[in-house]
């Protein structure tokens, strides 16, 4: 009998076919809408599937195992895997995999849009000319900062906080701070890139920090009240991680009281609901969770989960394992 792969949600035909070409009988949700843990628990009962692609909008808990007894990989369509309880996977046996892969820089090329944005007042301008109050040239409108030449820092610095710190510190000459668990002496030498073993160093000193930490229980309200308060009042925080890492009803405070000038958000501490009052401020960018949708990163997004129940299912291995 052909082995069964059930996916959570329509993701590229690429990942399918291959998963088809390996022989195997794909079983794919094809709702629009996010589903409930109830609704995938219902579908993974139907049959023993082998394997199950998850999206990172999946709560994937005990009542999901329990329902796809057979299944020894979960193979998340994400870098981030904070949807799935690893421990209770690791107690099962079961291989939980993510999608670490080039499209980093995709990530890194939204922060920087992010940052662009902020700086030149790009929604806040573009949303002025399209209400029509655009009257008449005046030296005072809209007046911003330059990127080039403040610094960026970084709060965790693998694939994607490196991708960042390149397109910064090549393209516009920005100094680069990070603190990360590890130090990343190659990001070192390729950017001069200044370690510092605290965060609160980095929030001190830096006009943009962006965050590329995974979410656990040590980077939850990593970015609280305390933390902002430690912001320069002219700096922006990027956020394109989880949106857990930030105490989002703080920042909405330090946004309306001016303790930091500014933020680019693509995820939301609740997601997808927003804190109230976020959506009305000016000085914040609000992307839709969407910093690796780009048609090449979500290509590569699905070939790299598809490999990864491949290896498993014919082999054992699992390419990409989140522990
Ligand atoms: C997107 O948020 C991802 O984790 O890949």
């Amino acid at each position: 009998m052909n082995k069964l792969v059930f996916v959570t949600r329509k993701i590229p035909d690429i990942g399918i076919n291959m998963l088809r070409d390996a022989g195997y009988e794909v079983d794919i949700n094809t709702g629009e809408e996010v589903p409930t843990t109830e609704e995938i628990v219902e579908r993974l009962r139907q049959k023993p599937y082998d394997a199950v692609l998850t999206l990172l909008t999946d709560r994937v808990t005990s009542e999901v195992f329990d329902a796809a007894p057979q299944a020894k990989i979960f193979a998340n369509y994400a870098i981030g895997f904070d949807n799935i309880d690893v421990e209770e996977a690791a107690r099962r046996g079961v291989a939980v995999t993510n999608t670490p892969g080039d499209y980093a820089v995709s990530v890194a090329e939204h922060a920087i849009a992010m940052m662009l944005a902020l700086s030149v007042r790009l929604v806040e301008s573009d949303s002025f000319v399209r209400k029509g109050l655009y009257k008449g040239w005046s030296p005072s409108h809209f007046v911003g900062t330059d990127l080039h030449g403040t610094t960026l820092g970084l709060i965790g610095a693998g694939r994607i906080g490196e991708k960042l710190a390149h397109i910064a510190y090549h393209g516009f000459g920005m100094p680069i701070l990070y603190y990360d668990v590890r130090r990343n002496e190659q990001l070192e030498s390729s950017c001069e890139a200044k370690y510092y073993n605290n965060v609160e160093d980095i929030l001190m000193a830096s006009d943009f920090v962006s965050l590329h930490v995974p979410l656990m229980d040590s980077t939850k309200h990593l970015i609280n009240k305390e933390r902002l308060a430690m912001m320069k009042p002219t700096s922006f925080l990027i956020n394109t991680s989880r949106g857990p890492v930030v105490d989002e009803v703080a920042l909405y405070e330090a946004l309306k009281s001016g303790v930091i000038k500014g933020a680019g958000l693509d995820v939301y501490e609740h997601e997808p609901l927003i804190t109230d009052g976020l959506t009305e401020l000016s000085n914040v960018v609000l992307t839709p969770h969407t910093a690796s949708a780009r048609e090449k990163a979500r290509a590569e997004m699905a070939e790299i989960a598809a490999r990864n129940i491949i290896s498993f299912l014919e082999t054992g291995v699992a390419l990409n394992p989140v522990k």
